[in-house]
């Protein structure tokens, strides 16, 4: 079977409200971990941003179904590839909120994430960068903040 990951970057639907972020991840969460999907989301106010890991068929079935969501439009593949092992294997669907109202400078990651919607595509090493440096951030307490 054959692992594979793929990265996308979509927009919300607007006014979409936290309720409505927090509602994708108790589904997404649920389900992922019993399909074994692994990954990370960032929305900041405007857009998605996220990666996914799974089986090749699982991971097919879950675009299928995300692509359709109302919850956000103009979805755009940035990666999709095979990988030889998981790079967020502890993480069902983890979450950074760039929207949060937190005392923090956030200039830099809403400047990445415009970067990357703007990009037709990604190489894994760049993609994961990318959703590293929102589950990382500067320090565990900041990215607690941002932490959905
Ligand atoms: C930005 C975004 C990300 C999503 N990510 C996931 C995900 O990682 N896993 C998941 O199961 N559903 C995810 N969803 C929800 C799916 O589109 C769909 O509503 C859900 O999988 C249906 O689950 P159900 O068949 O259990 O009702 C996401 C939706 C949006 C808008």
């Amino acid at each position: 079977m054959a692992l594979m990951t793929l990265a996308y970057v979509s927009e919300a639907r607007p006014g979409l409200s936290l309720k409505d972020l927090k509602q994708i991840l108790r589904r997404a969460r649920e389900n992922n971990f019993r399909r074994h999907v692994s990954g990370f989301l960032v929305f900041d106010g405007v857009s998605f941003a996220q990666i996914l890991e799974a089986e090749a068929e699982v991971l097919g079935a879950l675009m299928a179904a995300i692509e359709i969501d109302d919850r956000h439009h103009g979805l755009r593949l940035l990666l999709h590839e095979s990988v030889a092992e998981r790079h967020f294997p502890q993480t069902c669907m983890g979450c950074a909120n760039l929207a949060a109202p937190v005392h923090l400078d956030t200039s830099e990651l809403r400047g990445l994430i415009r970067d990357v919607t703007g990009s037709r595509q990604l190489g894994l090493r760049e993609a994961l960068e990318f959703f590293d440096l929102f589950s990382h951030f500067r320090t565990p307490e900041q990215a607690a903040l941002l932490t959905l």
